[in-house]
């Protein structure tokens, strides 16, 4: 459901809303909206607090129902702890949990002032944006294939604000477009999204812009571009593969385009190395980089920004069969070196390293690349930093930037040459697996042997930041902010 935002410069126990929200402190004192409200309200929220009813800790909530002189029929209070140590994330938490705590209720209408708190390093813009974000997130359920699930109720929020300011709403509404289409693809069960499935959402977007073009690689083309790799992996699966290309145009045609790929395997059983029963099912979301490029692909279009990009998408399911390729099977990839399959589970950094040889065909300016690759990236940071492997500093710090400023963060692992050795085959240029240590690192090895003459490359391993733990909100559409985020800085003027 789409949530209309806007901006409202307005005293708080005025406004014409289903629910007003504003913060209170750990120490008991109110943030100037909060002290607006108590006034109007002869001191209630002052009494709520000495009585213990509303406490300023972080993450406590307190609804006030009907509340005197206030003309809004709720008050939401919001604990925000110490008045000084109000950073992003915690700002953030508040944003996301005071909407999460009205999104089931009768309330559809709601003004929020958190806007107007002092949040560290962060300016106005950044403070509406991310407000404005954290309720689309909020906003979206997924509920294509479960009809009983509750949709949100919230309809409309009003961000205390003046209207200086309407472009933090439209980049925050591109940027959700983008977050919710991730989302949603990486949501849907992987029966209905295969890869031809994916290629016909990347079609829906062409057709529905006019400086956007698709092109869809089939088996066929792939075996006369010589891509061995993407083949097999796809091979033991009647969903065949595709190879998804979509192209915006945003500035002149002379600029070298920012290059995404993203890794779509729609289903990861392990193939013939097959994984193990429990959780497999969460390899549904092994689509994850394939869903956050093309995500990060709408959103760019939508905001219009002048750049030229490129999203590829190296859909395929890995599945077992009598078709299937097998370990010990000597690979020959676009680029013409040879891989040994050591492990069949290892398939990510085989469509991927297609994929990338391909990418590098259109010059880019930068390449990235995207996928759910390492089970050992999770173990290394867990469900919150993405982990960033390129070998070029400068790059690196400006996507790590731009991870803070979306709050959509990464951390770097090195891609030394000194582990280069632990890819050595005996009968083939590389083996697909690295051995027991360092697995993040060794896949992204892996994929720098295909990106030897592009020095601006970056791979984000996202396999612990791509869906919830415990699934709850399911996909976490990241990471597109991050992407958008350096995206925008990325423009010609
Ligand atoms: N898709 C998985 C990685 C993954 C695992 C993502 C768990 C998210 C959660 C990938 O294809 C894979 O199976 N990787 C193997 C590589 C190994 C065989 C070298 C892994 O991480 O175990
Ligand atoms: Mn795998
Ligand atoms: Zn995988």
């Amino acid at each position: 459901m789409s949530l209309n935002l806007s901006l409202l410069q307005a005293h708080p126990a005025h406004v014409d809303a289903d629910a007003v929200i504003a913060a209170v402190f750990e120490d008991g004192s109110l943030s100037a909206s909060a002290q607006q409200l108590n006034e109007a309200s002869s001191g209630l929220i002052r009494t709520l607090i000495e009585r213990g009813d509303v406490s300023g800790k972080l993450g406590r909530n307190a609804l006030l129902l009907a509340p005197a002189g206030i003309r809004a029929p709720r008050v939401l209070l919001v604990g925000v702890g110490e008045a000084g140590k109000l950073d992003a994330a915690r700002y953030l938490r508040a944003a996301t949990e005071t909407l999460q705590a009205l999104r089931n209720g009768p309330v559809a209408r709601v003004h929020s002032t958190l806007p107007q708190l002092e949040v560290i390093g962060r300016d106005m813009a950044w403070k509406l944006r991310q407000a404005a974000l954290a309720a689309m997130r909020v906003a979206y359920t997924y509920n294509t294939t479960k009809k009983s699930s509750k949709p949100s109720n919230l309809a409309a929020l009003s961000l205390a604000g003046d209207e200086e300011h309407d472009d933090a709403l439209r980049i925050a509404s591109g940027i959700a477009d983008g977050m919710n289409l991730a989302r949603e693809l990486g949501n849907l069960p992987p029966n209905i999204c295969t890869p031809v499935y994916l290629a016909e959402q990347a079609r829906h977007i062409a057709e529905a812009h006019a400086n956007v073009s698709l092109q869809v690689l089939e088996p066929e083309q792939m075996r006369e571009l010589g891509m061995g790799a993407l083949l097999a992996v796809g091979q033991g699966s009647v969903n065949p593969p595709r190879l998804i290309v979509l192209r915006y145009e945003g500035t002149a045609p002379k600029v070298k385009p920012q290059v995404l790929v993203g890794k779509g395997i729609t289903f990861d059983t392990g193939g013939i190395s097959i994984k193990p029963g429990p959780s497999m099912d969460e390899m549904k979301f092994d689509m994850c980089g394939a869903a956050s490029v093309l995500g990060t692909f709408l959103s760019a279009v939508r905001l219009g920004l002048r750049i030229n990009l490129i999203a590829i998408a190296a859909a395929a399911e890995n599945m077992p069969d009598g078709n299937s390729y097998r370990p010990g099977d000597v690979l020959t990839s676009m680029s013409g070196k040879t891989i040994e399959v050591l492990n069949t589970d290892a398939e990510g950094r085989l469509v991927l390293c297609d994929a990338l040889t391909y990418a590098q065909g259109f010059e880019p300016e930068t390449l990235i690349d995207v996928a759910t690759l390492t089970g050992a990236c999770v173990v290394a940071l867990g469900k919150h930093a993405h982990g960033l492997m390129s070998r070029d500093d400068a790059l690196a710090d400006e996507l790590i930037r731009a991870g803070e400023i979306s709050h959509d963060r990464a951390w770097r692992l090195p891609v030394w040459d000194d582990y280069q050795p632990m890819l050595d085959s005996a009968s083939a240029d590389m083996a697909n697996i690295g051995g027991k240590s360092a697995g993040a690192i060794t896949a992204a090895c892996f994929l720098a042997r295909f990106t030897e003459n592009q020095t601006r490359w970056a791979h984000l391993d996202i396999a612990g930041t791509a869906w919830d733990e415990g699934r709850k909100g399911m996909a976490t559409g990241r990471p597109v902010g991050l992407l958008v985020e350096w995206l925008m800085g990325k423009q010609q003027n």
